[in-house]
């Protein structure tokens, strides 16, 4: 069995999907993206609270597949990109919240990846970028609807148009990623992070997810209107009150999702 997409336990309700394939730094063969689409699956239906993404080796993953793409006629060039599509689209609806782990170049598809999770922490020595049009592509797994919407518009045509990436201090610093540190800290960071968000209600982290990024796409006032709606489930879930006894009995809360 290939072992190019790794499901890794890392603390309780803490789970990381990891992009194994280090000799061609982490790119997105086809049958590679079919298994990350199917290991994402299998991650939210085991009940994860949160999912973190990270590659093994250098890079966090270099993007398509170029020399597997190479041999490709269009429809299995369009079928390679629709395999990629199904993993992207898939963490960017996932319903638990996500951190990439950014601990090498993520460049093209790769940078998508960690556009389409929730948070990211970066090598502040990696790279990243939407380099497509080095290559004679566009972004096409989101890439040029997510970088603007992080962004800015004119920083992420800046970005997407000149094809070059940068690095991960200077996209701390223009707000692309969470947090930029030394490679040495990603991991402890991005594990703290997913601690700290695994420990708080699942019913409340599941809803603020989707309210901000419904809402980002609708008029304010009736982005409000949703969640006033929302607060109506949530008041009444059994975390809410979980969390009132909690306190009252100066105590952790063990909340279960409900
Ligand atoms: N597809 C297939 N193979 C890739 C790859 C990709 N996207 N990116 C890297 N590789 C392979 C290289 O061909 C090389 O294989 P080889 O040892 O058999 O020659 C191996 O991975 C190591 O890459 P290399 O370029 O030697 O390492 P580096 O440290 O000098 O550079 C990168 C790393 C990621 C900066 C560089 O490989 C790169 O720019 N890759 C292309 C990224 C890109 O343009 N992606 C967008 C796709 S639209």
């Amino acid at each position: 069995m290939s072992e190019d997409v790794l499901i890794e336990a890392v603390s309780e309700g803490v789970i990381q999907i990891r992009l194994n394939r280090p000799e061609r730094m982490n790119a997105l063969g086809h049958e590679m993206s079919g298994r990350l689409a199917a290991a994402l699956e299998s991650v939210v239906a085991a009940g994860a609270r949160v999912l973190l993404v990270r590659g093994t080796g250098k890079a966090f993953c270099a993007g398509a597949d170029l020399k597997e793409r190479l041999g490709m006629n269009a429809i299995e060039r369009a079928a390679h990109n629709a395999a990629i599509n199904a993993f992207v689209d898939g963490l960017a609806s996932a319903p638990i919240p996500t951190i990439a782990v950014v601990n090498g170049a993520a460049l093209g598809g790769g940078c998508e990846i960690a556009l389409a999770c929730d948070l990211r922490v970066i090598a502040s020595g990696a790279t990243i970028g939407l380099t497509e049009v080095r290559v004679g592509a566009i972004p096409g797994a989101g890439g040029t609807q997510r970088l603007p919407r992080v962004i800015g518009r004119a920083l992420a045509l800046e970005l997407m148009m000149t094809g070059e990436p940068i690095t991960g201090t200077r996209a701390a610093a223009i707000g692309l990623v969470n947090a930029a540190l030394p490679l040495e800290e990603l991991d402890a960071r991005a594990r703290s992070l997913a601690t700290v968000i695994a420990s708080r209600s699942p019913f409340g982290v599941r809803r603020i997810k989707r309210l901000v990024y419904e809402g980002l796409e609708m008029p304010e006032r009736e982005a409000v209107k949703r969640e006033r709606e929302c607060l109506k489930q949530v008041l009444s879930s059994k975390d809410y009150a979980e969390g009132l006894a909690a306190f009252s009995e100066r105590r952790p809360p063990q909340f279960t999702g409900e």
